[in-house]
């Protein structure tokens, strides 16, 4: 046996010890009459004459060297119990690789919307916010939603039964009087869009303003590919003197050139939502060339700023599911992948 690759193979396991019974096993295998170097000795004498001397020595030199490491190595793990009692630990050993921590990280709904909030500040968009749920009149009256429209239906609104006694309905802001000691006013609901919070907002602010207003919004309707009880929105509103649809058009597409880090083109279908006249679909084109529906939008409607008190101004609005600016950008075939809380989709962004 060549006295290098015992040696080799020796240093290799004891550096793996780390038990006081596995030294004593090492010197069985090693150093003991029946260990490895014992028969190289045994060996010699059918050695030539000429080898016999020199590896005699190096098996007598290994023998002394294990016999070290195996002392340094006894003393050190002798140690490193006595450190482990006394600190009440277990032994660390700083020589280890450690295991890297799990670091939790932003969802793909929370990123995008935050890519949006960045793009749109950077127009000179405000944020705007206001509560998931609502009274009747922001969700609907107010935004010039006809009192027998369907959006209004127990099928397409969650509806809250009367939970006055929990929610200090006292906050809210009322427009005037008349809505106030209206009770029918007061109804709650879930907001079903994000355009309510237009509606708080330019009740408490003059133009000119900009803003967008992300958030949850919720509807009662059966869950599929396309479809979720809760999402996420991002709500546009943009009044000034003067301001076209044109406006609305420019910044729409420079917002989604932005997001999507590509030049992308937009067209306006007509499309119908109560709080816009006139109101469009928009559809936009990126480099792949296919037209994909992306949102509603439309030029404000004048009785959203009757409701308000606002004369003499025009706006656009627009509402554009969060969800779907994500889905689009990432190929992700199904809305419920955001919300199985599967690591496996939410690790991937
Ligand atoms: N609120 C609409 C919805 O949830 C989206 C929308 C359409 C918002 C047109 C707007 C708008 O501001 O002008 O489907």
């Amino acid at each position: 046996m060549d006295t290098a690759i015992v040696k080799k193979q020796a240093v290799e396991e004891l550096a793996l010890i780390e038990k006081a019974g596995d030294l004593a096993l090492f010197e069985k295998k090693y150093l003991s009459k029946q260990g490895l170097i014992a028969d190289i000795f045994k060996t010699l004498k059918d050695l030539p004459e000429n080898k016999r001397k020199a590896t005699g020595q190096q098996a007598n030199k290994l023998k002394q060297e294990l016999e070290l490491l195996l002392k340094e190595k006894e003393l050190r793990l002798v140690d490193a119990g006595k450190m482990a009692k006394e600190s009440g630990k277990d032994f660390f050993d700083e020589t280890q690789p450690g295991v890297m921590p799990e670091v939790g990280y932003l969802h793909l709904i929370t990123q995008t919307q935050r890519q949006a909030e960045s793009i749109f500040r950077g127009m000179g968009f405000e944020l705007a916010l206001g509560p998931e749920v609502e009274t009747e009149w922001y969700n609907f009256d107010a935004l010039n939603v006809a009192k027998d429209h369907p959006a209004r239906d127990l099928q397409d609104t969650f509806w809250l039964k009367s939970c006055k006694s929990q929610f200090p309905i006292s906050n809210f802001q009322f427009p005037n009087k008349e809505q106030k000691s209206n009770p029918q006013a007061q109804k709650l609901l879930l907001r079903t869009h994000t355009s309510s919070v237009q509606i708080r907002y330019m009740q408490s602010h003059q133009p000119p303003f900009r803003i967008i207003a992300p958030g949850r919004v919720f509807r009662n309707e059966a869950t599929d590919q396309r479809h979720e009880a809760q999402f996420y929105q991002i709500e546009g509103l943009m009044v000034e003197k003067n301001i076209s649809a044109a406006n609305f058009k420019a910044i729409i597409e420079e917002f989604l050139s932005r997001y999507f880090e590509e030049k992308v083109e937009i067209r306006l279908r007509p499309g119908y939502f109560p709080f816009v006249e006139p109101g469009f679909e928009i559809d936009a084109k990126r480099s792949n060339g296919k037209w994909m529906e992306l949102m509603g939008a439309g030029m404000v409607h004048p009785n959203v700023f009757k409701a308000v008190g606002i004369k003499g101004f025009t706006g656009f609005a627009f509402g554009c599911g969060l969800e779907r600016l994500a889905m689009i950008k990432h190929n992700i075939p199904d809305l419920r992948f955001f919300y199985q809380s599967d690591l496996r989709f939410i690790k991937q962004f």
